[in-house]
């Protein structure tokens, strides 16, 4: 997939690109993408492991679990600083960091259940508006990363598919809630994509290492990636990635809910069988 020629222009507008959650998958992916095309891009991220990957030669990795209200304080307290030092240009905050957790919620871990909350919502919510006052000064974008989960219920990942309904909801009102500013918001939707996170999640046969779902619609952590950057250079609110996921997308959002719940809780209870 070819990156179009405004993505530079765009990225070039960045004084500061936060990532949260760049050590692995398609926040990785994001940063390649970004160092690919601006060699020169200032990267920050936030993750508990390094990432593996060329940050710019003022980028930072910020060790942060992002689960501890505690630990976003300080880093966006780092990050107000280091925005503080910044020559003039905008800020591009990535919040990508997120885990699932798969089977039925009368089994699931309450801790990992909410531990999950905590990363997938409450972080998101805290670091955007932590640093939303020095944004809207220089200008920037808040990309969120959702999920096609966020289009219907999902059983077997109940509070997961809840949190990503939570993320699209929010990053569409915020960028609503915006317009007229300096700042806007976008989501970003991938369907599933090859990284760790169906193994974090718990998957008894992870779907990606018995042969992925669907040839039509798994995506790489890159393909993913570039769709997004590619949804940032056109200014858009909303990226489903790759069609089979627009169309899963669309008529999972029209299906009545009572009924697209029970469809996708029969796909979802097979992968857990290994039927799938
Ligand atoms: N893969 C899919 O099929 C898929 C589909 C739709 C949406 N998504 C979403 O895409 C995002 C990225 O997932 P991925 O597929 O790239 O999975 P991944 O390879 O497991 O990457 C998850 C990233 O989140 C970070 N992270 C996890 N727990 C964290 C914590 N407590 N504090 C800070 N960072 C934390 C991880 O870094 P550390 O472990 O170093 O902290 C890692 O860099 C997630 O929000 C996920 O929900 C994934």
């Amino acid at each position: 997939m070819p990156i179009p020629v405004p993505l530079n222009e765009t990225l070039n507008r960045f004084a500061l690109i936060i990532v949260t959650g760049g050590s692995s998958g398609i926040g990785c992916s994001i940063i390649k993408a970004i160092n690919t095309v601006v060699p020169e891009a200032v990267i920050c991220n936030l993750s508990r492991s390094e990432p593996d990957v060329f940050l710019g030669k003022k980028g930072v990795h910020l060790s942060t679990d992002l689960s501890d209200a505690k630990q976003v304080d300080a880093a966006a307290a780092e990050l107000r600083r280091v925005i503080g030092d910044l020559p003039p240009g905008e800020v591009l905050l990535v919040n990508n960091s997120g885990f699932g957790d798969y089977g039925p919620t009368q089994e699931a871990e309450i801790d990992k259940q909410l531990n999950m909350i905590d990363l997938n919502v409450r972080a998101v919510v805290d670091l955007t508006l932590q640093i939303l006052p020095e944004m809207q000064e220089r200008g920037g974008v808040v990309m969120n990363i959702a999920s096609t989960a966020a289009f219907q219920p999902t059983p077997y990942l109940a509070a997961y598919g809840a949190t990503k309904a939570f993320v699209l909801n929010w990053s569409l009102a915020l960028n609503e809630d915006l317009r007229g500013t300096k700042v806007s918001a976008m989501a970003i939707c991938p369907g599933p994509t090859r990284s760790n996170f169906f193994k974090r999640a718990g998957f008894e046969t992870p779907p990606m290492e018995a042969g992925g779902f669907n040839k039509y619609l798994d995506m790489t952590a890159d393909e993913v990636a570039k769709c997004a950057l590619r949804g940032l250079a056109k200014g858009k609110p909303l990226v489903v990635t790759g069609f089979l996921n627009k169309c899963i997308a669309f008529l999972g959002s029209k299906t009545p809910r009572v009924l697209v719940t029970s469809l996708g809780g029969k796909v979802l209870r097979k992968m857990r069988l290994g039927e799938g």
